[in-house]
């Protein structure tokens, strides 16, 4: 064990700039909250964590660099970061060949499983399930899919697609636009959805896009009520960006909301405005990205130091009460346990929570097992 005034260096990688920088900024902030509560109380075990950040601009090949950078330049064996499956996805091989720890605080589409990547977002077994089980519940089972150009909308597409299909659903539409998509790409696809009449619209665009899509929706006259926009990506933060009340009525799937009716919560949210402004707004990606960190330094804390080699058994099964409620990392698979909810968005931006798991359900990955009705399947008990 080093001495007390040697800092535990963790490296932190999320845009403040770029296509995805109003999420990514969120969870940025999320991280350094969690990291100055960390230290305020007095650091793990006497030593301060001290963050080692850069801003990877949204871009892929700036994430790899700066993983590098962080890992022989800077000593950094940690990193904080990713929000665009592309993004982990270039930084993955950099942290595996330097035997690193990646912790991804994203929702992604699955399938995939490092030794050295820490999953705290949602797996497809805890938000795509259950948007399908309720929108086809809900509204019905033909469906119209928008996507940003990029490896998680194809990959969540196939897997909603697959979960509607099992039910006898149809996909009428699958449309792709630009990550920096401009209005008149959604302008096109809104005339393909009026004419094909879906029950709902499945949205995987991501980041400054998202904006534009639900105003060309708006424009179009389409009535949420009838056929709404279903997502797993539009969150508090997308919401803040558009003008105020046009999400209204659209639905999300998502392990936490801001409007989560806890103390704890409540609390978490305070802290947030607090240190970043009052009109600071949390979301699924911040609440991730603020849980990770606690458990990162719990670990860290057990272990003493930041061998990866050691800190992983540790992390392995480890347990936090989270804004959400109470997460665990699974102990098999590296992702974690969590609880999924639906949201509906109301005119104030922040969600009405319509239905909610009763238990944290285990993160299954590569969908072995899902069932579209059963919204607490293979639970085990949390006891923190
Ligand atoms: C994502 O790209 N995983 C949202």
């Amino acid at each position: 064990m080093k001495d007390k005034n040697t800092p535990l260096r963790v490296g932190i990688l999320f845009s403040k700039t770029g296509v995805t920088s109003g999420i990514e900024t969120s969870q940025l902030h999320g991280t350094l909250l969690a990291i100055d509560e960390i230290n305020t109380a007095g650091g793990v075990d006497g030593r301060e964590l001290q963050a080692v950040y850069y801003d990877p601009c949204s871009s892929p090949n700036t994430y790899k660099s700066l993983a590098e950078k962080l890992i022989s330049e800077d000593g950094v064996r940690i990193i904080l970061g990713c929000y665009m499956s592309s993004e982990r996805k270039a930084v993955l091989p950099i942290v595996e060949r330097a035997n690193g720890l990646l912790f991804y605080p994203t929702l992604y589409e699955g399938f995939e499983y490092s030794r050295n990547v820490i999953y705290t977002g949602s797996a497809p077994n805890q938000n795509s399930v259950q948007l399908a089980e309720y929108m086809m519940r809900e509204f019905g089972s033909r469906v119209y899919m928008v996507g940003s150009d990029y490896i998680y909308p194809y990959e969540s597409n196939r897997i909603m697609s697959d979960l509607l299909l099992e039910r006898g659903g149809e996909k009428v539409g699958e449309r792709y636009v630009k990550l920096n998509a401009g209005e008149d790409e959604f302008g096109d696809v809104l005339i393909d959805i009026k004419n094909k009449r879906p029950d709902f619209i499945f949205s995987t665009v991501v980041g400054q896009a998202t904006e534009l899509f639900y105003r060309a929706y708006a424009d179009a006259g389409l009535d949420p009520a009838k056929m709404p926009i279903a997502s797993l990506t539009t969150s508090e933060t997308e919401v803040k960006h558009m003008s105020q009340g046009i999400a209204a009525g659209h639905i999300t799937a998502a392990a936490y909301f801001q409007s989560i009716d806890s103390d704890y919560n409540r609390r978490c949210v305070a802290k947030a405005k607090r240190r970043f402004g009052d009109d600071t707004v949390t979301n699924m990606c911040w609440e991730a990205a603020y849980f990770q960190t606690y458990l990162l330094a719990g670990a860290l804390s057990e272990v003493g130091s930041d061998n990866v080699q050691e800190l992983v058994p540790a992390l392995l099964g480890s347990e936090f009460l989270a804004p959400q409620g109470p997460v665990k990392i699974d102990a098999e698979n590296h992702h974690t346990y969590l609880t999924p909810r639906i949201g509906r968005i109301r005119a104030d931006g922040q969600f009405d929570i319509l239905q909610e798991a009763k238990h944290q359900v285990k993160p299954d990955p590569y969908l072995v097992e899902h069932s579209l009705n059963d919204w607490s399947a293979r639970v085990t008990a949390i006891t923190t």
